[in-house]
């Protein structure tokens, strides 16, 4: 199959073979990293915008260099110091930028639907980089790559995703993704951050922190969304620790070859131990660098690539 979308806007609307696609794009896109010339010239007079309207460490940088990989211009948008901050709204800021021709638009809002509100209207390409609670693909994709990439496979596995599912864009996006390639997917956390209605999703949803991670073949740790919640969902960061941290002696608990994700930010001593972040089976700086590589692939694919079998080995 080739790809054939303008825009990447969720993973709930992706079939599996669409995120195989991305992910054997990234995977060629990786390799073009290893090379002494690591840049490429398949965005060559294109120009990108980095339009985060939220914080952003991983995503923004690494979408900022894939796409000055591909050879394209970027231009980071800088909301505290642009005109959002005077009234103007993102449909006529976007409309303006669009207007200096930008030819793909990556956005970062705390409103769910922002990137799809985007496409409706803009004719560039629309990326989402984290809508609300709603979606995270790239952050989905990377993730999957890696666990396709450490273990070989992903239908099958028993992949456990432990922390604030509620206010998770990362949560949903992994859930599509894993579930839609075949692994086993266990929700994890306190009942008020984990509701049962996330079974309808294709999950199984316990409260027993020992008995999801025992098992497991990934365990992926999410942080306390704090910026989203409005209410209290647990007594204190220091109960949340004790109950549902992996902390070194549930590690022990784990199996062997158990692997350990986090999307980041981290925070340490609360859903997870530093021992545990930086110990050989923690794989979160490689989700760093795998995201390079799949937010190429995503770039050079909604800007019309077909798929990996175009990229020079
Ligand atoms: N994982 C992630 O989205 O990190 P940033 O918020 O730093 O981009």
């Amino acid at each position: 199959m080739t790809w054939q979308r303008p825009h990447l806007l969720d993973i709930e609307s992706l079939s599996a073979e669409e995120i195989n696609l991305v992910l054997d794009t990234a995977r060629a896109f990786k390799a073009v990293g290893e090379r002494a010339i690591k840049k490429v010239p398949a965005l060559r007079g294109k120009t990108v915008i980095n339009l985060f309207v939220e914080p952003s460490t991983r995503t923004r940088t690494s979408f900022e260099l894939a796409a000055l990989r591909l050879s394209a211009d970027v231009i980071n948008f800088n909301t505290e110091a642009s005109s959002l901050k005077k009234g103007e709204t993102l449909k006529d800021t976007a409309r303006n930028l669009e207007a200096l021709n930008a030819d793909i638009f990556i956005i970062r809002h705390s409103a769910t639907g922002a990137p799809h509100f985007l496409a409706r209207f803009l004719r560039g390409s629309v990326v989402n980089a984290g809508d609300g609670a709603h979606e995270h693909p790239t952050q989905a994709l990377l993730d999957t790559f890696t666990v396709r990439e450490k273990k070989g496979r992903i239908a099958g596995l028993k992949v456990t995703i432990l922390g604030d599912i509620l206010y998770s864009r990362v949560a949903r996006s992994n859930i599509w993704a894993l579930t839609k390639l075949g692994a086993e997917v266990t929700l994890c956390g306190p009942s008020t951050l984990v509701p049962r209605a996330f079974e309808q999703m294709g999950c199984r949803v316990t409260h027993n922190v020992d008995e999801a991670i025992r098992d497991a073949d990934v365990i992926n740790l999410l942080r306390i969304q704090h910026e989203r919640q409005r209410k209290t969902m647990f007594p204190s960061i220091g109960e949340y620790a004790a109950l549902f941290g992996l902390n070194k002696a549930r590690f022990a608990q784990t199996k062997p070859d158990a692997m350990i994700m986090h999307p980041g930010p981290i925070n340490r001593g609360v859903e997870i131990d530093s021992e545990v972040a930086d110990c050989g089976r923690s794989v979160i700086l490689e989700q760093v660098t795998n995201g390079l590589a799949v937010r190429m692939a995503v770039l050079y694919l909604v800007n019309g690539g077909k798929g990996p079998h175009e990229i020079a080995a």
